[in-house]
């Protein structure tokens, strides 16, 4: 080695060495203060107490500069939105005003101009949805076990290590604006709402409250008869209406904010109003009269659908759309962002600005059930945003699912916007580094739903990989030229092309629902064991057969098509003219059917296979180009990271283009990378793990 290399060589070294280990438990919250700061407020509350560390702990422009804080009524001032400058905030409320701190601190960090703007919140309601069960346990949770709720016998106790990482947990939720929490899983357990749990419950609305966050429960249908002892649940009951308004005082007795129910009924086995012959209108508006003298609300899903003969994907809204107007002011339908499940990709669903008289809201998965886990890296910002911005033409042009949902057509009584989070005990709180910017991207996105994806993983770079050792500047230059350049650019593009590359890899051109079993994460094309519900196994989503593949979606099968608006419609149902990421969730077509771009199916399918393993691979260089960046604990979790995903994503594209090609018959295109795997190899190991 040249000495001028080994020079080189050991400034790396010892620049990496610099870099302190994190072990990500500081999340995008690790930038201190390097001044100190004379804050005025003339108000005094917990939050405003808060807000005032904040800005005393992490100050880092000129030491003893001046910022006021102004609690005032403005009407530019929406909700607990804030007007921020250089050296004053204002807002209509102490809440406002936190998030004002946090905002102001945010550009700080990221070297951001502040110059007088009103910041307003494009959802009245943020919340989280955890799965997290009352044994501890989170369903589709990859990142340890739940804060919250743990079985034994010390299952009710509150220790202080509990209520120091729920306030971490307010705090960073506070950060990028969310204001609410639903502690418990949507598969609920009737005895959360049991005297005891409840008193849990309040312990936790208690830490929450003072950062903006409301405490809601997901609700069994059949509390009365579970844990009320009542012969039934049946929502036209006067008895079972009692029961639930006396239940609703005692947890507001404990809760004087409580935020509401959420409520999984009628679906995946569930109870519900079905049960006693009422509709989810009479299930929902029954919930929406206990709750509402308190100010509560109904979240009421429509995830539901039923082994019939109906496609899955038109379910909802054959079920919902009937129902739309008869619901009380105070019920919000939560509906998830694709008709069928949190796959890969999917259209939006089709209620979104169908449902005109009636509030809904959408429901995005953060937790990475369908795209890889807490294994893969997939920044799902950019899925959000294409779904946000999709134009649903339901009042004209511009009619997008964003500006249906947060009130800009319809004059909803409530707006909101769900996450189911991907956080758990894990000390990274998400497993997998880069989920957390999943988390953060929800957040920024519940607050103004038209930020770019790309914006947004360009702060949580900064704030999550810039090292602040004590090295900013006031000149807005906190970043060096040689750090922007090689390290947030190549960081953010990976990001970036994450989920189109998992997209390729798992399921392109539109194909959906085609995991292994239940568990959601490694391909099985094949999977339809005998005696398993049709529309849980994959040949019901891909009909692969000798003539082609892809799911008849227009007028000649489902029709599914016909749930949305014109000129959609129409655009689906032309396979000429359908967008090609939707195509086989849309049209069965012939293996050689021609693309646009001139390549049989065939092909077109086994290049976006290939496509998503090298990406991945491109995202392993990438990672290793940018070492001297990262401290060593987390550079070396995300390289760990990225070589399983690399072998799932081959495991991937080797078990569907392998399976794929039985039907098609065709070789694969001369250019593809082959497959390594073996066919009966991978089936026969998707059994054994099963065993
Ligand atoms: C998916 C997921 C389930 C979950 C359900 C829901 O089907 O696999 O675990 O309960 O969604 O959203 O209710």
């Amino acid at each position: 080695m040249s000495r001028k290399i080994i020079t080189i060589f050991s400034f790396f070294v010892l620049l990496s060495f610099n870099l302190q280990a994190e072990d990500g438990h500081d999340l995008w919250l690790r930038g201190k203060g390097t001044n100190s700061v004379n804050v005025i407020c003339s108000k005094k509350s917990p939050t405003l107490s808060i807000a005032m560390q904040e800005l005393q702990q992490g100050w880092q422009r000129n030491a003893n500069e001046k910022i006021e804080l102004v609690v005032k009524s403005d009407k530019a001032i929406k909700g607990d939105g804030f007007r921020i400058g250089k050296n004053r905030i204002q807002a209509n409320t102490d809440i406002g005003i936190l998030y004002g701190v946090y905002e102001l601190m945010r550009r700080q960090q990221t070297g951001e101009n502040i110059h007088e703007e009103v910041c307003n919140p494009s959802y009245e309601r943020r919340i989280l949805n955890h799965w997290d069960n009352l044994d501890g346990t989170i369903e589709r949770g990859y990142a340890g076990s739940s804060i919250f709720w743990r079985k034994g016998k010390d299952s009710l106790t509150v220790t202080y290590t509990d209520k120091q990482l729920w306030q971490e947990y307010a705090r960073a939720n506070a950060s990028i604006g969310i204001n609410g929490s639903v502690l418990n899983n949507v598969n609920a357990s009737p005895s959360i709402l049991t005297a005891d749990y409840l008193k849990k419950t309040k312990e936790i609305a208690d830490v929450l409250r003072p950062y903006g966050i409301r405490t809601y429960l997901s609700v069994n249908f059949a509390s009365p008869q579970v844990i009320g002892g009542l012969k039934t649940s049946d929502p036209l009951n006067s008895e079972v209406a009692q029961w639930w308004k006396n239940k609703v005082k005692e947890i507001y007795s404990l809760i004087p904010d409580f935020g509401g129910f959420l409520v999984k009924a009628n679906s995946e086995g569930q109870p519900g109003p079905q049960d006693f012959g009422r509709t989810h209108a009479d299930g929902a508006n029954m919930l929406a009269d206990a709750l509402s003298p308190f100010g509560g609300m109904v979240m009421w899903r429509a995830f539901i659908y039923n082994p019939s003969d109906e496609d899955r994907a038109k379910q909802a809204y054959s079920e919902f759309m009937p129902m739309d107007g008869q619901f009380r002011d105070n019920v919000i339908i939560q509906v998830k962002n694709g008709p069928i499940d949190f796959q890969p990709r999917e259209p939006f669903s089709p209620l979104f600005g169908a449902m005109k008289k009636t509030s809904v809201m959408p429901e995005l998965q953060i937790t990475q059930e369908y795209l890889g886990q807490s294994v893969h890296l997939v920044y799902l910002a950019t899925m959000w945003e294409e779904f946000l911005k999709s134009d649903t033409y339901q009042e004209g042009k511009g009619s997008t699912v964003a500006r249906c949902t947060d009130g800009s057509i319809f004059p909803q009584k409530h707006t909101a916007i769900a996450g189911v989070s991907n956080i758990g005990s894990d000390v990274n709180w998400c497993g997998h580094p880069f989920a957390q910017s999943n988390w953060y991207a929800f957040g920024r996105l519940a607050w103004n739903n038209s930020l770019s994806s790309e914006q947004i993983a360009d702060e949580w770079i900064k704030l999550t990989f810039a090292d602040y050792s004590g090295k900013i500047d006031t000149q807005n230059s906190i970043f060096s030229a040689d750090w922007q350049v090689n390290f947030l650019q190549p960081v953010k593009q990976m990001m970036l092309n994450s989920r189109e590359a998992a997209v390729n890899y798992m399921m392109p051109l539109g194909l959906h629902h085609l995991f292994a079993a239940d568990h959601h994460y490694g391909p099985g094309p094949w999977w339809a064991p005998t005696g398993v519900r049709k529309d849980w196994t994959s040949p019901y989503y891909h009909k692969a057969d000798s003539i082609g593949i892809g799911f008849d979606r227009t007028a000649t099968g489902s029709n599914a098509v016909s749930q949305y608006q014109e000129p959609l419609q129409s655009m689906f149902s032309n396979s000429q003219t359908c967008p090609d990421i939707y195509l086989l969730w849309v049209h069965h077509l012939p293996w050689n059917f021609i693309m646009k771009d001139g390549q049989t199916l065939w092909d077109e399918l086994c290049y976006h296979y290939d496509k998503g393993v090298r990406q991945v691979r491109d995202f392993q260089k990438t990672w290793d180009q940018v070492q001297r960046y990262v401290d060593a604990e987390r550079f070396s979790q995300v390289q760990i990271k990225l070589r399983e995903q690399c072998m799932n994503a081959q495991v991937w594209k080797d078990a569907c283009l392998l399976y794929f090609r039985q039907f098609s018959k065709m070789p694969f295109p001369n250019d593809m990378e082959r497959p390594v795997n073996n066919l009966e190899d991978l089936i026969k190991k998707d059994e054994q793990s099963r065993k």
